[in-house]
């Protein structure tokens, strides 16, 4: 089969590979029809990641057929049109029966405090991914569900990680009505951050990012208040400014450790790998908020630490929350949404590009070029 590969920071190549076998009674293989290029995996195309092995598939984000299923598995067939959640994940130990599926003990034996991740690197557990033919998935009867009829491709595959990401970065700012919301980062999982809060009651949603046609999207599609932080000389006063020198009730990391915004920062963690990010933005989100309020933490960090404000976080009574999306937990309300007209997720793709095109999906995504938003993937184009 064709699949995308890693071949070292910023290689990306397509190549012939053997297609996936089933190797426990509980897995599928699903022809992929539609994948996604999500931010997290700019943090492995840019070496970002430990343990991004020279011939890995990437890949979290896909939809497809099911090619073929193990003898244990109950609830799928082949022919079944699947969507995957990102999430490896086993449904039955301690942590997926509290619904925290991103933490699962039970896939990852390579690190404790991350669970399985689809074409993540071995640090998530090793899984190839699905931008490619095709993809093994495993506890096939936990993880995906079947397409419901009315429900397009595209919205399909964006709820296998960028909205169910966003949705959940709302939720953990545990808002209520009238509140103030303050998003930083204008990526898919922003702007559905940032649409997600109306949903909740937000009373003001503003969103902070530095590329123009990005906070474009965030006013047309999340109805946001925005702001070039490169137009300010300091965007925590101007958040002040803003919110009465209140500061928000909610602020939220749609960034993560690749920030911009601060050199210092940059160079001791992409550079020097002193810190495991840069927490440009989650510093911001902590200084921007009110005395009380929540920072929910959606942009992905390495291990160990990251020079985070913890003093003033803790001075400010805030709440910080955060965690992998747990994906699946998301799809009843927002499937509900999607049916119900509220929400089109669809609305940020901006490109669609063949599987062997790839490698310069990646660039056009890492370097945000060509209105990059949100680029998808195609393994058989018609
Ligand atoms: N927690 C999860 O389950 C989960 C799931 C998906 C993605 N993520 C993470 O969420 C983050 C965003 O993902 P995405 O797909 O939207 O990525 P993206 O790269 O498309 O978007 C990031 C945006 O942040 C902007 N930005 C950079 N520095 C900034 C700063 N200091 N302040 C404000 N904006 C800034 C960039 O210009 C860009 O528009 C990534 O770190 C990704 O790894 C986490
Ligand atoms: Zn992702
Ligand atoms: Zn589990």
């Amino acid at each position: 089969m064709r699949a995308m590969v890693y071949r070292g920071p910023y290689r990306i190549r397509v190549e012939e590979k053997p297609r996936p076998r089933i190797e426990h009674p509980n897995d599928a293989i699903v022809k992929v029809q539609l994948a996604a290029i999500c931010g997290s995996d700019l943090h492995l195309y840019h070496g970002m990641m430990p343990d991004t092995r020279v011939g890995h598939t990437f890949g979290h984000e896909f939809i497809g057929v099911v090619d073929e299923v193990g003898s244990s598995v109950q609830d799928l067939r082949v022919g079944d049109r699947v969507m995957v959640p990102f999430n490896v994940f086993c449904g039955s130990c301690f942590f997926c029966a509290r619904g925290l599926y991103s933490n699962c003990h039970n896939v990852n034996p390579n690190a404790t405090a991350v669970g399985g991740i689809y074409g993540y690197s071995h640090t998530t557990g090793g899984y190839d991914g699905g931008q490619a033919e095709y993809v093994r998935v495993p506890f096939a009867d936990v993880g995906p569900s079947v397409i419901p009829d009315w429900m397009d491709d595209e919205d399909a595959v964006l709820l296998t990680d960028a909205l169910a990401t966003g949705y959940f970065g709302a939720q953990l700012g545990g808002i209520v009505e009238g509140d103030v919301v303050v998003v930083f980062g204008a990526g898919p999982v922003g702007l559905y951050a940032a649409r997600s809060a109306w949903l909740m009651g937000a009373g003001r949603v503003i969103v902070v990012d530095h590329l123009d046609f990005r906070l474009e999207k965030a006013r047309e599609f999340a109805h946001a208040e925005t702001f070039n932080f490169t137009e300010h000389d300091d965007v925590v006063v101007l958040m002040k400014r803003l919110t009465d020198h209140l500061g928000a009730d909610v602020a939220i990391d749609a960034v993560g450790a690749e920030a911009d915004g601060n050199l210092l920062m940059h160079v001791t963690s992409a550079k020097l790998k002193l810190q495991g990010g840069s927490p440009v933005a989650l510093n911001w989100a902590i200084d921007s908020v009110r005395k009380g309020g929540t920072v929910s933490v959606m942009g992905a960090y390495g291990p160990i630490f990251s020079s985070v404000k913890f003093g003033d976080a803790l001075n400010k009574g805030l709440t910080l929350r955060m965690n992998q999306a747990p994906v699946k937990r998301q799809w009843p309300r927002l499937f509900e949404h999607i049916r119900n007209g509220y929400l089109k997720p669809s609305d940020i793709v901006t490109h669609r590009i063949p599987l062997e095109h790839i490698a310069e999906g990646y660039h056009i995504m890492s370097a945000k070029l060509d209105g990059c938003i949100k680029p998808l993937i195609v393994p058989n184009p018609a």
